[in-house]
């Protein structure tokens, strides 16, 4: 595919097709139609939706105050916009504590213009993730550092560190494609992690802030613009080097993801 413009829809069977070429895929958030359209139009294959808009737009120091309306509202701005990238959402915190509860939540998502929807978690959700795949929504789960659990954790730490918790990681991320998960998006873990689980799973794996050796890559839309306001050790500041403005800025973060000169060695945990 051209990294210039989408020519086609992109759909799992697309990224697992990119997948088994040995080649990456690209992944951004986004929360608006203008954005959308800059983000796909630059080859971005997959938008996400982030619940990360509760912390980038709405000034909050977590996810946690993010809502259902929220999420439905930042959708549908995305997919007015959006020029064939694959349209991922968020199941905010606490929005799928209970089956009817996750059920109609995902729900609305899909009615809004997401084609799968993301949650938080390991073994806990496998149930949730098998509930949503047997009824058609597909499923990204997200291990590692999972903000909406930033108070039990105790920070925004990287995760899987010692050989312990690496080893859940990797039994619970196989827990979880064995339940239907059809993604697995790894957040702040050492790169030796990002690599083994990629390798260990079947399905593609979304990493940020796990090392150049997963499928794919994701960043916050407004770290790669530099406009965050912390800079964490896995973001590069694509504006920087622009001469093309924002769409520059995009377009070279994904020629480099797809080149895989990111992440670069400064951008890893080891
Ligand atoms: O909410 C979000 O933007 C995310 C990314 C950090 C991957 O989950």
């Amino acid at each position: 595919m051209s990294s210039q413009t989408q020519t086609a829809n992109v759909s799992l069977t697309t990224l697992r097709k990119i997948k088994q070429r040995g080649e990456k895929f690209v992944c951004l958030t986004a929360y608006d139609a203008c954005f959308a359209s800059i983000c796909s139009a630059a080859g971005v294959e997959v938008l996400l939706v982030g619940d990360s808009l509760g912390m980038v737009l709405q000034g909050h120091d977590s996810t946690l105050p993010v809502t259902m309306d929220d999420m439905v509202y930042h959708m549908q701005c995305v997919k007015r916009g959006n020029k064939g990238a694959l349209l991922m959402a968020d199941l905010p915190f606490m929005s799928y504590a209970s089956e009817p509860q996750t059920l109609e939540n995902a729900a609305r998502l899909m009615r809004a213009g997401a084609h799968m929807v993301k949650l938080e978690g390991g073994a806990w959700i496998e149930n949730t993730t098998r509930l949503l795949a047997e009824r058609g929504i597909p499923v990204c789960a997200h291990m590692g550092l999972t903000p909406q659990s930033v108070n039990r954790i105790g920070g925004f730490h990287v995760q899987g560190r010692d050989t312990k918790q690496a080893q859940s990681i990797i039994d619970e991320a196989q827990l979880l494609q064995n339940a239907g998960a059809s993604i697995l998006l790894l957040e702040c873990v050492p790169r030796s992690l990002g690599k083994t689980v990629t390798e260990a799973l079947d399905i593609p794996v979304i990493g940020i802030g796990a090392g150049p050796d997963t499928t794919a890559q994701i960043m916050v839309l407004h770290d790669v613009l530099g406009i965050s306001p912390i800079t964490p050790k896995f973001v590069r500041n694509f504006l920087a080097g622009s001469s093309d403005g924002i769409p520059g800025a995009i377009k070279s973060y994904v020629d480099a993801v797809k080149a895989q000169t990111f992440p670069a060695e400064e951008h890893c945990f080891n």
